[in-house]
């Protein structure tokens, strides 16, 4: 394989993992929080929760290392550093952001923080725990949507 398949190969690695960890995060927005949140049984609520949320962020870590890599060697393969100096690559920025908050959660913040927090809020308080972890969602999938209709308008030579 020469250096320009293995860019190819990289590029479809990258949409592959966009595609199943942001489909993954609407599928947690639009579906199951809400079906969650009509639910009855707070205990059930919160238990249900965990195990396929649980189950979902193992899948993302790994789609996450992968769409990261694939992506950074792109940014090599391109030598297209000097696009984070401009902005009118804001999309650039916008998918490095994403990709970062979503490392940290996973990798950082859920493990250490958030899993033991949500827990506790969703103990005491269970409708406002899911308010809260409803709007996250909401927010991290609207700034990935943004991200993805600009990288691929932007990757195919539309000029913002
Ligand atoms: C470490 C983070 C990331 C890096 C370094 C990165 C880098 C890249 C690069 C270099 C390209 C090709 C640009 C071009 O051909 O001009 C690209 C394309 C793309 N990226 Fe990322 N990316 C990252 C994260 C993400 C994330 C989080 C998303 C989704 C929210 C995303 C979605 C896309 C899409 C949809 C394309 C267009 C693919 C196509 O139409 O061929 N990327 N990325």
């Amino acid at each position: 394989m020469d250096e320009f398949e293995l860019f190819v190969l990289a590029r479809a690695l990258h949409v592959l993992g966009v595609v199943l960890w942001i489909g993954g995060v609407a599928f947690v927005t639009l579906v199951l929080i809400p079906a969650l949140i009509k639910l009855a049984d707070k205990e059930q609520r919160l238990n249900l929760f965990e195990q396929l949320e649980g189950r979902f962020a193992f899948q993302a870590r790994i789609v996450t290392v992968i769409t990261g890599l694939a992506g950074f060697y792109m940014v090599e393969f391109m030598d297209i550093w000097h696009r984070y100096q401009q902005p009118e690559y804001w999309w650039m920025h916008l998918m490095t952001l994403v990709w970062t908050i979503f490392t940290l959660v996973l990798f950082v913040l859920e493990p250490l923080v958030l899993h033991r927090y949500f827990h506790n809020l969703a103990t005491k308080n269970s409708e406002r725990a899911f308010k809260i972890l409803h709007r996250m969602h909401k927010i991290l999938l609207s700034l990935s949507v943004i991200a993805v209709v600009g990288a691929v308008a932007g990757s195919h030579g539309f000029q913002f």
